[in-house]
């Protein structure tokens, strides 16, 4: 039998079925997703059981260091998405369609959700807003690819929604916003992500829709949720929104680490004979009578 990977292998390493989203949402079993940008996070997101892993353009402001998500590429995604795919094996891996990936037209935009299950190995495809992007969603949806949509905060076009702030706060924008995940589910997307939006209205749409909803800063109603790694980890130094929480403080492990590596190095305590190579004696004895003689100082 040939030891190349089967083009099976996902299912039998036992990939997470996209229709048991549907079946969680019915028994009630919250989703759980989380972000992730290369092979160790995938890996260790996968080993704590989480049901879906998000290459978000979040990574742009998370790990690149930009102010917004909007200056990702389409590379960037694609080899995040190799990373993370290398990495996680059970979690269906969904990878964000970076700004300028899919606006144009459908042709575009399921040009660069091929690439990105193609080229990346993603499972499924997510792109923001309503509006065009329903038009979009049907399109890659019909071109075979899992859709997740994203409407509320939607950071890519936060320019024009007034900065990253909660959205959906008036009766008419709330209606808008279940308008907008009905249109998304109509259009054929497996899930909806709710970002920054009134625990009320997160509740209203999860129950208008069939299909399950992620919130992220949407309360404790939809029917999964969803959190940036460098955020709940505490692994990132800018602003966090209100709604993350912190499950662990990786930055002060890490500087603390790193202190103790500094410490080591220059008191000369780093390193110690288990971390350096030996050679065998003959050949060391041999290796020395071969030296130059040391040159006279003075
Ligand atoms: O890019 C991202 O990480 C996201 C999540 C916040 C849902 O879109």
């Amino acid at each position: 039998m040939s030891d190349k990977p089967s083009r099976y292998a996902s299912w039998t390493a036992g990939k997470l079925p996209l229709p048991e989203l549907l079946e969680m949402k019915r028994r009630g079993d919250k989703i759980v997703m989380v972000t992730a940008y290369d092979a160790p996070s995938g890996r260790l997101a996968d080993a704590a059981g989480v049901d879906l892993i998000l290459i978000g353009d979040s990574s742009g402001m998370v790990v690149h260091g930009r102010e917004s998500t909007v200056a990702v590429s389409m590379d960037e995604i694609v080899f995040m998405t190799q990373w993370v795919t290398r990495g996680a094996k059970r979690p269906l891996v969904i990878a964000d369609m970076p700004f300028g990936s899919y606006e144009a037209s459908d042709e575009q935009a399921v040009q660069h959700a091929i690439r990105l299950v193609k080229e990346g190995g993603a499972d499924a495809v997510k792109l923001e807003r309503g509006g065009t992007s329903v038009s979009r969603a049907h399109a890659i949806v019909d071109a075979g690819i899992p859709v997740m949509g994203h409407v509320g905060l939607t950071p890519q076009t936060a320019t024009v929604l007034g900065g990253f702030k909660a959205q959906g706060r008036t009766a008419d924008r709330a209606q808008r916003l279940i308008v907008e995940a009905q249109a998304l589910e109509a259009a054929g997307c497996f899930a909806i992500v709710l970002e920054a939006v009134p625990d009320a209205v997160a509740r209203a749409v999860t129950r208008a829709l069939t299909v399950p909803t992620i919130g992220i800063g949407a309360g404790a109603g939809t029917d999964g949720q969803v959190l940036v790694w460098h955020d709940m980890l505490g692994y990132y130094e800018g602003h966090a929104p209100r709604f993350v929480k912190r499950y662990a403080d990786l930055s002060a492990v890490i500087i603390d680490a790193l202190g103790h590596f500094a410490e080591d190095v220059r008191s000369g305590a780093f390193p110690e004979p288990q971390h350096a190579y030996a050679m065998p004696e003959d050949e060391l004895a041999a290796f020395e009578a071969a030296l130059p003689e040391k040159p006279e100082v003075g």
